[in-house]
């Protein structure tokens, strides 16, 4: 039985202070306007790694089917990562349709909107009061022909699990948003810009 092995790049708009934006350099356009702030979550507890010093025989014995992991410096995706700024994305793909869905654990409202619809008017910071029934969500559902010509730019980690096929879930959202309790088998997530808070 082949299992599918998730790969979700995400690109998450977690407001930056100016000063974080002019150390780091580059927020790909997505930071601007924002006034949403968010407070650190806690000191991360989930071990790093860096490909020089985990090997992949490793990687299976000790994380794979057992416990999360943080790997840097896999695979370089400078390209990728200029392709997904915010006015490369809505040059090239502002006209498509992209498909949300609502936020909530089993009963996914899905509305197609075009892409640039999606980001000018629905991306925004969401308030802790907000329902997620009530959250449009770009999370996957993504049509591979159309968005094709991004996701071959996209480098995925070399470490894979044998027997397995990627499948890629690319999303765009917005400072304070996130998916409700949900399951799938062993996955990576790479954030493209942002910052992405996860709790396992
Ligand atoms: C994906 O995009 C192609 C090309 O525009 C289109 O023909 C096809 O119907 C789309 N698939 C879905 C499931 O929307």
């Amino acid at each position: 039985m082949e299992y599918k092995f998730g790969i979700q790049v995400f690109i998450l708009l977690f407001w930056r202070s100016a000063l974080d934006a002019l150390v780091s350099g580059n927020d790909g356009g997505w930071s601007q306007n924002s006034e949403y702030s968010l407070t650190d979550e806690g000191p991360c507890n989930i071990d790093i790694w860096d490909k020089a010093s985990l090997s992949h025989r490793q990687f299976i014995q000790q994380y794979a089917y057992s416990k999360p992991v943080i790997l840097k410096g896999f695979s370089d995706n400078t390209k990728f990562q200029f392709l997904c700024s915010k006015s490369s994305l809505l040059q090239e793909y502002g006209e498509r349709m992209v498909r949300l869905s609502t936020a909530n654990t089993y009963s996914y409202r899905k509305v197609d909107v075009r892409f640039e619809e999606f980001v000018d008017l629905l991306l925004r910071p969401q308030s802790l009061d907000t329902l997620g029934s009530d959250t449009l969500y770009f999370f996957g559902d993504n049509n591979f022909t159309e968005w094709h010509s991004l996701f071959e730019n996209y480098k995925a980690p070399r470490y894979m699990l044998p027997h397995t096929t990627g499948a890629y879930s690319f999303g765009i959202a917005g400072p304070g948003t996130g998916v409700p309790f949900h399951w799938h088998g062993p996955g990576y997530s790479e954030i493209i810009y942002g910052r992405k808070v996860n709790n396992t």
